[in-house]
């Protein structure tokens, strides 16, 4: 067993890193921290989740363009004119994941407990069925599942000493990302997870007090 202090120095380590060394990433350390992932809890035991390894530049650098032209796009939109500052900054890292060695594609599956289910066949005239599924959906079992996931993942990354940032930036470009990693349309694409040797200490972000 790890003693308290080990877990705790361990947590608060951890910091979001986006920028990488130039290298590779082995395998089995990818492979473990995702396998002791898959214990993470979830919604019925369903594990409703993949995880897609992207290690090929080309594909990596792909998806750095497609979240780049939505940012660029979003960007040009008069409306982004008042946050002018933040915009100018977002330009420039909203792709950061180009330089990192590996990035972790998280989708989440179709999840159906038996309120769905219930839910489902009362169908749409119940104003109150109608409103239970719209709270339900408000924080879907799968993406909460998917994010305890990706809690572990991070963490254990970094134990190996390799650096990650959880990211929902890329899912401005889910429709083009699911196309270049051929997802099949039961999964949707939820978050990436760039993965490498870090190189940057960045400061710690601080924490709201219990
Ligand atoms: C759901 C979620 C989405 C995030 N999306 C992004 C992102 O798109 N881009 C990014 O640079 N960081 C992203 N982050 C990382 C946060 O900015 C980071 O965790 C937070 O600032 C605290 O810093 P720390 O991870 O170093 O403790 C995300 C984190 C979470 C949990």
């Amino acid at each position: 067993m790890l003693t308290w202090e080990e877990l705790s120095e361990l947590t608060r380590t951890r910091r979001s890193i986006r920028r990488f060394q130039d290298k590779p990433v082995p395998e089995d350390l990818l492979l473990k921290a995702l396998e002791l992932a898959t214990w993470a809890p979830n919604g019925g035991n369903q594990q409703a989740w993949r995880f897609l390894i992207v290690t090929n530049r080309e594909l990596i650098r792909k998806m750095g363009d497609a979240v780049q032209a939505k940012t660029e796009l979003m960007a040009s939109w008069p409306e982004a004119k008042q946050f002018a500052e933040t915009v100018a900054q977002w330009r420039k890292s909203s792709d950061f994941f180009r330089g990192a060695p590996v990035c972790i594609a998280v989708l989440i599956g179709k999840y159906s407990s038996i309120a769905d289910q219930i839910l489902q066949a009362r169908g749409e005239a119940d104003p109150i069925a109608r409103e239970i599924r719209s709270c339900r959906e408000t924080a879907k079992t799968s993406l909460q599942s998917a994010a305890a996931a990706i809690t572990y993942i991070c963490l254990f990354l970094h134990y190996f000493g390799l650096g990650t940032t959880w990211m929902a930036g890329p899912l401005q470009a889910k429709k083009e990302i699911e196309q270049l990693l051929d997802v099949s349309p039961e999964w949707d694409f939820m978050g990436l997870i760039p993965v490498g040797y870090p190189a940057e200490d960045p400061k710690t972000r601080p924490r709201i007090r219990m």
